[in-house]
């Protein structure tokens, strides 16, 4: 009954606003377009092109659900975005008068076919958009949709002002995993709030959900803790290399944790121990475990920290900082670390990872920690994060966990392309464009029953790079095909076809000054036209 009413009160909106437009609007004859030519990524679901296009121009308005929450600000995002690019003033739920030829109509509902909360469709026609959605991170989804479909140039034989033809038809689309991640380590290298919001921007416009912070290392500690301040006086102050660090103030935490949330992004926090521990126990030397004299770590060595298994002290320790962070992060899960832990004994580092998980427990949170912690007998529900031993991944799946896939030889961030690449390591693996793309999760170890893969995510470490250009290097256009593994399943998935779709997104990362790897495996295509975004107001 519910479905039905929805259903007649938009069909009721849409009536009205066509009798009130009727008088005023012209015949519009519209060229060709064809919607299952696109370049999306990542890759919907299904796409039926219907061979006309809606003209987005400054006689469009979008309008939006209104009751369930978040709706209207997904209208609002996309006004802003298309003001950007477009410098078009679009008004968002205002009244609807003789001045609107055209709608964006983003609508809440309950019939989607898929169940997935980020599902969403998209019925373009000449006259109106209608983007369905259950969630306002589904109807989130689909604007990044709208965004990609907009083309570079306005068609200015149309009309007699800019217009841009948006190929009309039908796109049906629902991603394949409920975790799709990046990672970036803050800890190696310090990044600002800045450059944090702008990666954030960009992945947020391929579809991913989940940030992951990679926190603390030997290297640096980075988020204010305030009942332990020396974390942050003594061990923030040290990078590798010997730059001066940095580190977010909880304000800033927050500040970064509702931009992210604006994109429909979750940052989930990781403190990585009982390894990768120096800069805490330097500031804190009760902490340490390695019985050797500390002092800062400016090098990239790993596995000789370790916090002390056996002391009260550090579990009340971190009982307090698991506390501080959970209370300003929204996301169901924490990260505690718990790879190469190798200066800990291995009946320590069990004890440890099992009183941890009691302690995030005890804060309302789900433990997520990288392979090894599968080791300590745990509740099911504590999540692994698979790296490089497949075995790990298959005890997990034994054992009951779900699995979040980062295999570092095919999905490391920080991996080169090749021996030429100016920044990233190689000790995993070097991989190009194509072989970050070439393969499947899903189905990438054998036998792991597929109802235990979470997700994906796509880590980028920190050693070798200190700021958005050189983060953007590796990152990009890696990041772009792995969004599609995340989202598209992989039957639907082919490297040439989504070669000339990542061609086609050169405009949009020149767009947004970012500074990708070119690499000769892809034949870039430059517009000769790229819009220049406008700063916010
Ligand atoms: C890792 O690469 N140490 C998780």
């Amino acid at each position: 009954m519910k479905h039905t009413l929805q259903k007649i009160s938009f069909h009721l909106f849409l009536c009205c606003l066509v009798l009130a437009c009727a008088p005023k609007k012209k015949e519009i004859n519209y060229p060709t377009t064809d919607l299952a030519q696109n370049s999306l990524i990542p890759k919907p679901l299904e796409v039926i092109a219907t061979n006309s296009a809606f003209g987005l121009d400054s006689k469009t308005a979008i309008f939006t659900n209104q009751t369930t929450e978040g709706f209207e600000d997904v209208g609002m995002y996309l006004a802003e975005k298309i003001k950007q690019r477009l410098h078009l003033d679009i008004p968002v739920n205002s009244t609807l008068d003789e001045t609107v030829e055209r709608i964006i109509y983003i609508n809440q509902t309950d019939s989607l076919d898929s169940e997935a909360p980020e599902a969403y469709q998209l019925y373009i026609k000449n006259d109106s958009i209608l983007l369905n959605a259950t969630t306002a991170a589904g109807a989130f989804r689909g604007i990044q949709t709208l965004r990609q479909l907009i083309p570079e140039e306005s068609n200015d034989t149309v009309a007699e002002q800019p217009m841009w033809l948006i190929p009309s038809g039908k796109i049906v689309d629902a991603p394949l995993f409920e975790y799709r991640g990046a990672m970036l380590d803050v800890a190696r290298h310090f990044f600002t709030v800045e450059e944090v919001k702008k990666f954030i921007d960009l992945l947020a416009y391929y579809k991913y959900n989940k940030f992951h912070m990679h926190l603390t290392d030997d290297q640096g500690w980075r988020i204010e803790i305030k009942s332990w301040p020396k974390l942050t006086e003594i061990g923030a102050q040290s990078e590798v290399g010997g730059g001066p660090g940095g580190f977010y103030t909880q304000e800033e935490f927050k500040e970064l944790v509702q931009y992210a949330a604006e994109r429909h992004m979750e940052i989930i926090p990781e403190v990585d121990m009982p390894g990768h521990t120096n800069a805490a126990s330097f500031s804190y030397p009760v902490l340490n475990g390695n019985g050797k004299k500390l002092s800062y770590y400016t090098g990239t060595h790993v596995g000789f920290s370790t916090f002390d298994a056996r002391k009260d002290t550090v579990y009340a320790f971190l009982d307090d900082v698991i506390r501080e962070i959970a209370a300003i992060s929204p996301s169901p899960y924490f990260h505690i670390g718990g790879d190469e832990s190798h200066a800990t004994k291995k009946t320590d580092y069990i004890h440890f990872v099992e009183k941890v998980e009691a302690i995030v427990r005890k804060h309302d949170k789900v433990m997520v920690g990288w392979e090894e912690i599968v080791q300590g007998k745990l509740d099911s529900g504590s999540i692994i994060q698979f790296w490089q031993d497949s075995v790990n991944a298959k005890t997990a799946a034994l054992k009951g966990h779900q699995i979040i896939f980062s295999p570092a030889h095919k999905a490391y961030l920080d991996m080169q392309y090749d021996t030429l690449s100016k920044h990233g390591l190689h000790w995993a693996a070097y991989i190009p464009v194509d072989t970050a793309y070439n393969w499947d999760p899903s189905s990438y170890i054998k036998s792991l029953p597929k109802d235990h893969i979470l997700g994906f995510e796509a880590p980028l470490w920190s050693e070798t790079i200190s700021n958005s250009a050189e983060l953007e290097y590796l990152a990009f256009p890696r990041a772009i095909g792995y969004s599609e593994l995340g989202w598209t399943p992989a039957e639907s998935r082919d490297w040439e076809g989504y070669k000339a779709r990542l061609a086609d997104q050169t405009a949009f990362l020149k767009r947004m000054n970012v500074a990708y790897y070119p690499s000769k495996l892809i034949d870039w295509k430059e517009p000769k036209n790229v819009y220049k975004e406008i700063k916010k107001d």
